[in-house]
């Protein structure tokens, strides 16, 4: 078997940038180069300022700066950490694929590939390839294919270790993770590549934590993870909507139902649609996949939960236009949250994406505040949304002066005719909401999309309040 010195890892993302720094930190004797080919991301993982690191998750900044020019390097050099490394880990994105054959439906794997390419082309020694990124099952074949036709001597072995951390909770997610997954070849070398994965985890985790499994399964379990995760969702806000027309409180359905230890009481909450980079892409890739392997019947199960999604985040912007008498137009509508879930700056998939685009399609001003998200960066998630939809750049142009950006949350509430709670901060709940009641327009409108409100205190108030599944 053999032992570890020196680990590459291609992407310096949401996934490689916390799960190398918590490797770094729990080995020491290790050295690890995460490495991107995005300078600007690379030069803020190396920024003295921790406030200025990529991306924001708790806990991160504080293992930083104990591992950074210690044992873990952020660098572009891409072709010298994979010429220097025992192990290279790949986690590029896989982003859905936007172009020909599986458009919409597939994960783009043209990133993975070219790392494998680039791997082969310019290694000298022999290597273990682990893929973080969540991959259709099966790639491993590819890469091993792309691995073997071109390099005459080196060997490679492919691994599987699916990354289960969420955002907003990645350092403690990876701490101590309800179980690692790693998945082999069951050939020898196959399996001496396994344990030398298993002893890095060891240094901080217990062999009970650590599963191992086949290649494939292991690829599969990762697409199955999020896929059942999205599932309670969409099955929670599917019944949100019932709750809304019989009376019934979706918060006191999913804790009578959640008590049933069969059931459980995570992942039950009702909301206005699940964001986030992966529930999507996979459920889609999953669904292709299905098609692929002529499972019409699966792949369609598993689609009704990007479609109730969908719906679930229409729906939302639709009650908004109802209750402002059927129009939002040249209304200013407040966005208190952007980012797809709280404790972190990410807004890929995001529904408060979906929601303004469909508000101001109605004509509304979107004035928004989000504690962690840049001005700059929900104009180019509009900008992107518009450009997708083939929408020419003048009309780009003069939409994106329907949406607003500002820094203090009590500033962006003044004279707005109602606020839509998009992201459950926990800071939201601790507003003076009285004194935001007095700085709005009559009917003052709120609408929970998250359900963290305390909807007879606002009643009290004066709001006209909608909150989701009750
Ligand atoms: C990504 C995938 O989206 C997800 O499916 C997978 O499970 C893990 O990797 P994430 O880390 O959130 O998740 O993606 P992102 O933040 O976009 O980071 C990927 C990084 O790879 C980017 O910084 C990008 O610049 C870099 N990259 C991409 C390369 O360095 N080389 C490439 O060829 C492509
Ligand atoms: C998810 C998986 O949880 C993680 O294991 C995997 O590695 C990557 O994908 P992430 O997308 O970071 O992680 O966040 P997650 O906490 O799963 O939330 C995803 C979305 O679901 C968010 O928009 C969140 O607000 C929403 N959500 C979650 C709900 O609407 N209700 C819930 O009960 C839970």
């Amino acid at each position: 078997m053999k032992k570890i010195k020196n680990i590459c890892c291609i992407g310096a993302g949401y996934v490689g940038g916390p799960t190398m720094s918590v490797i770094a930190l729990k080995c020491p004797e290790i050295k690890v180069n995460v490495v991107d080919l995005n300078s600007k991301r690379i030069a803020a993982w190396n920024d003295v300022n921790l406030k200025n690191l990529p991306i924001y998750e708790p806990g991160l900044a504080e293992i930083i700066s104990e591992a950074r020019d210690r044992n873990l390097f952020f660098s572009t050099n891409i072709d010298k950490a994979i010429i220097e490394a025992d192990m290279i880990f790949i986690a590029v994105n896989t982003p859905t694929k936007n172009y020909g054959e599986g458009k919409g439906m597939a994960a783009d794997l043209k990133y993975v590939e070219l790392c494998a390419r680039q791997i082969a082309k310019i290694s000298t020694s022999d290597k273990i390839i682990v893929e973080k990124s969540t991959l259709p099952v099966r790639t491993a074949q590819t890469l091993q294919t792309i691995l073997k036709s071109n390099s005459k001597e080196i060997k490679f072995e492919v691994l599987s270790n699916p990354e289960f951390l969420a955002e907003g909770t990645a350092v403690n997610d990876l701490l101590s993770p309800d179980r690692v997954l790693i998945g082999g070849n069951k050939c020898k070398s196959g399996q001496n590549a396994v344990k030398s994965l298993v002893d890095i985890y060891l240094k901080w985790l217990s062999p009970k934590q650590i599963l191992t499994t086949n290649l494939w399964s292991s690829e599969l379990s990762k697409l199955t993870a999020n896929a059942f995760l999205a599932q309670r969702i969409s099955s929670i806000n599917s019944l949100s909507a019932l709750c809304e027309v019989t009376e019934a409180n979706i918060d006191e359905v999913a804790n009578a139902i959640g008590l049933d230890n069969r059931i459980g009481s995570k992942f039950l909450k009702a909301s206005v649609g699940f964001g986030g980079s992966c529930f999507q892409k996979d459920i889609l890739n999953l669904v292709y996949l299905c098609r692929h392997f002529n499972l019409p019947e699966v792949a369609n199960y598993w689609e009704q939960v990007i479609i109730l999604n969908n719906y679930q985040k229409h729906r939302f912007a639709k009650k908004i236009i109802n209750k402002l008498f059927n129009t939002v137009n040249d209304k200013k509508i407040v966005f208190l949250g952007w980012s797809f879930k709280k404790d972190t700056n990410d807004t890929r998939e995001s529904a408060s994406i979906y929601v303004a685009e469909s508000l101001i399609e109605d004509g509304a001003e979107i004035h928004v505040y989000d504690p962690k998200v840049s001005g700059d960066k929900i104009k180019i998630d509009m900008r992107n949304i518009w450009e997708l939809r083939g929408i020419n750049e003048e009309i780009i142009i003069q939409k994106l002066k329907q949406i607003k950006f500002y820094d203090e949350p009590y500033k962006v509430v003044k004279n707005s005719h109602a606020i839509a709670i998009l992201t459950e901060w926990d800071e939201f709940k601790n507003y003076d909401w009285s004194y935001i009641y007095k700085k709005m327009y009559k009917p003052a409108f709120l609408f929970d999309g998250r359900g963290i409100l305390n909807i007879e205190k606002l009643k009290e108030i004066g709001f006209d309040v909608y909150s989701i599944g009750k």
